[in-house]
């Protein structure tokens, strides 16, 4: 041995000083979009999301009492999924002026002004009796008749002062529907943040039970129009689509099975690139944490510095205002 040079890297992790000096990703509050739902069928307070534990869906008040404590916390922005009073086969709630997201927008913005972007899921699912993100005709979902409605929810969502609309559908041609249709109407600062490579995943799970949104026709999944799991370069295709229409930002959605997309994006696009840690990563942390199988804290720095590491900008993740609440026990 004692003619063999033995190289030294653990000479880098030999105490936590040296691992803190030399660690290459940071995670800041800065970095957090924090997701909430919003449901108008309560009128006050809150409700557990069984599947999501310590999820809530808020009334429109409680919405924004939430909302206030966010953004004294410091994160920047949150994205908001609404659960209406009233479904039908076009998601007429989706566009009314009084709808429960558009309600939501104006009293945050009223109360709570610049301190907190407000982004707005802009969707038919959540909205659709069929609970698909298209319409639908013959068991097919409609491409085109979808840009019709995907565009007056944006604009309504702009109407009411929302900040940046994201179009979560994944039809073709609805970033530049959208784009369009609010520079016609004088609404030129509101931001697109595209979920331009959104996979057929089934980490949308619990979100699906939050939200009411599961398909419900004969149509049983949403494979015709969310992308395959197989492919890494149509998800390329996919976004360098989506800026030429007109996308500000774009997301990555899973993030954890989508790492490789998330950094070959990053190699190859210059506009702002995020992820969503959707529902089914969360609550499969939870869930193992809960019976002691990992210990959560470190699971859950160890996931979304991952999600920093492969590139992301930014992360819309459910543990945003716990991580942001609890910077000391994370150790960030
Ligand atoms: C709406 C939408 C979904 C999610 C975000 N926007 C559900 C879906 O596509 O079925 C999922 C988010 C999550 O699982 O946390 N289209």
């Amino acid at each position: 041995m004692s003619d063999i040079m033995i190289i030294r890297p653990r000479r880098l992790r030999i105490n936590q000083k040296m691992r803190d000096l030399i660690g290459e990703t940071v995670l800041t509050k800065n970095d957090l979009i924090m997701p909430l739902f919003v449901d108008e069928n309560l009128n006050t307070g809150k409700k557990e999301i069984p599947s999501m534990p310590n999820q809530y869906r808020f009334s429109i008040d409680g919405v924004v009492e939430e909302c206030k404590y966010i953004a004294d916390l410091g994160i920047p922005a949150v994205i908001l999924f609404g659960i209406p009073k009233y479904k039908d086969e076009i998601a007429s709630s989706a566009y009314d002026k009084n709808g429960v997201i558009q309600k939501s927008i104006r009293k945050i913005k009223d109360e709570i002004g610049d301190e907190l972007l407000v982004i707005a899921d802009t969707c038919l699912c959540e909205y659709t009796s069929h609970g698909h993100c298209g319409l639908i005709n013959n068991n097919k979902v409609l491409n085109d008749e979808t840009l019709e409605i995907l565009s007056k929810i944006a604009l309504s969502y702009a109407e009411s002062g929302v900040d940046i609309v994201a179009p979560s559908d994944m039809m073709d041609g609805r970033v530049g529907k959208i784009r369009e249709t609010l520079e016609d109407n004088g609404y030129k600062d509101v931001v697109i943040m595209s979920y331009a490579a959104k996979y057929a995943s089934s980490f949308y799970g619990p979100f699906r039970d939050a939200a009411e949104s599961s398909p419900k026709s004969s149509i049983k999944d949403r494979k015709t129009y969310q992308m395959d799991y197989r492919n890494s370069r149509e998800a390329m295709r996919e976004i360098e689509l989506d800026i030429k229409e007109g996308a500000d930002m774009i997301l990555i959605k899973p993030a954890i099975s989508y790492l490789d997309i998330l950094k070959m994006a990053k190699e190859n696009f210059n506009i702002p690139i995020g992820a969503y840690c959707v529902s089914g990563e969360y609550s499969m942390i939870e869930a193992a944490a809960q019976r002691g199988w990992l210990n959560r804290e470190e699971a859950i720095m160890e996931t979304l510095l991952s999600i920093k590491r492969a590139g992301a900008d930014f992360i819309i993740t459910y543990w945003a205002k716990e991580v942001a609440d609890n910077f000391n026990i994370f150790n960030i």
